[in-house]
């Protein structure tokens, strides 16, 4: 990650630290375990991104998944207009993670090809009515046996979040981060599960 994004992340962690909740965008590591933990992506999959701030997980995804759409949704103006200009290829929207379906209809996609969604917000620093409509969102965008893939600093924090209607797949800790954090992959489970 270039100087100059890590510097443009600090200064807009220092002015809405609540709503970016970290100091530093996550390390090449950190951001290529979340993009594997998405799993093979057919052809005209798409991947939704949450929270992509200044890009290196959505590089990632770029890198590991060539063939995938990927959508990054941001609501900071500053971050979303970054990554417009530095990854074009990329459908960047400037709005919440809680309104996913209005933003996959807007670049023509339905949920059959919603492959994953990985998120990088902090939801254990945001309110818990607009985490409830953010989990709301991501479950109706994913159908049942696809993934929902979240990294935490405190797995033990994160425990009071787990998102109904996902079974928790096995975790990875990634210790080349600052700080060191945790892969958390869940698969949606069946409606009547
Ligand atoms: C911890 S940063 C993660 C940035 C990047 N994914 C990374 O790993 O380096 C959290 C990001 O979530 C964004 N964010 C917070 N609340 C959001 C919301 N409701 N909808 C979309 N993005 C949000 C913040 O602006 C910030 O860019």
């Amino acid at each position: 990650m270039p100087v100059r994004q890590a510097i443009h992340f600090l200064g807009q962690a220092a002015t809405h630290f609540r709503q970016t909740g970290a100091i530093a965008p996550s390390s090449r590591r950190l951001a290529r375990e979340l993009a594997l933990a998405v799993g093979d992506v057919p052809p005209g999959g798409v991947v939704i991104e949450l929270g992509p701030g200044s890009g290196s997980v959505t590089e990632a995804l770029r890198i590991c998944h060539p063939a995938a759409a990927v959508i990054a949704v941001e609501n900071n103006p500053a971050f979303a207009r970054r990554l417009t200009d530095r990854l074009p290829a990329v459908h960047v929207v400037h709005g919440c993670a809680s309104a996913l379906p209005e933003h996959l209809r807007r670049f023509g996609h339905d949920r059959a090809q919603v492959v994953a969604v990985v998120s990088g917000l902090p939801l254990l620093s945001l309110p818990p009515d607009l985490v409830a409509r953010i989990f709301d969102s991501v479950r109706d965008v994913l159908l049942p046996g696809r993934r929902f893939v979240q990294f935490t600093y405190s797995a033990r924090a994160f425990r009071r979040l787990i998102p109904t209607g996902f079974h928790a797949e096995p975790r990875r800790r990634v210790w080349f981060n600052v700080p060191p954090a945790v892969v958390l992959p869940f698969t949606r489970m069946g409606d009547a599960a």
